[in-house]
């Protein structure tokens, strides 16, 4: 039977804790899979934004939303910088955003320079953490195997280790004994209000 991927235990967390109508943001749009996974999962009276620094990759994954009959959320199709969320979210769902997914790296298939990179990552997750609702939930998929990967995914550690845990409970989700190197998740629970 094995383990739940990866990416398979993002979404599971983050289904279980996302009520119908909440809104949510894919903060690394690519494909589109979280996307329409998010649209699904908050339903027609939810939200989701979706950020994207390529505007390639939000037509291809706006096409992917609006062709599958499952979709259910509108989705605002932002072509800018994570980093940029606290301005671009509206205030009015500030402190009650349910989820926040990000996957890091590179998109397989687009431009290869085109890197989540640490300053605007680590900047996104600050924000991020102060946009939730209390018990909504933060999953970053961390990639190793590309040049920068390893700074970027020892930055998200460093700084998800340091949340205070009154406010956050932190988890790491990865394969321990694989060769090669796999993607891991960290995952954050905002369990009460940020100091
Ligand atoms: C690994 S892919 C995401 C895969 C996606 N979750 C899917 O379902 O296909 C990472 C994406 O992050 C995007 N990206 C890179 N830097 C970004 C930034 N500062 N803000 C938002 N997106 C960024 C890339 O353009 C790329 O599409």
């Amino acid at each position: 039977m094995g383990f739940i991927s990866i990416l398979g235990c993002a979404q599971k967390l983050v289904s279980e804790r996302v009520q119908p109508g909440e809104p949510v943001i894919d903060a690394t749009v690519g494909n589109g899979v979280d996307t329409l996974f998010l649209s699904k999962l908050t339903g027609c009276k939810g939200e989701v934004y979706g950020f994207d620094v390529q505007q390639i990759a939000l037509e291809k994954a706006a096409r992917r939303w609006q062709q599958d009959p499952g979709k259910k959320a509108g989705v605002h199709w932002l072509n800018c910088s994570h980093a940029e969320m606290k301005s671009i979210v509206s205030p009015h769902h500030h402190g009650h955003i349910a989820a926040i997914m990000f996957n890091l790296g590179y998109l397989p298939g687009a431009d290869p320079g085109t890197i989540t990179l640490p300053a605007s990552t680590l900047a996104a997750l600050q924000s991020s953490v102060e946009l939730l609702r209390i018990g909504g939930i933060l999953t970053v998929v961390l990639y190793t195997g590309h040049p920068g990967g390893q700074e970027e995914a020892d930055a998200v550690e460093e700084w998800a280790a340091k949340l205070n845990p009154k406010s956050f409970q932190v988890i790491k989700y990865e394969r321990v004994n694989q060769s090669k190197r796999p993607p891991y998740l960290i995952a954050v629970e905002k369990v009460a209000p940020c100091d």
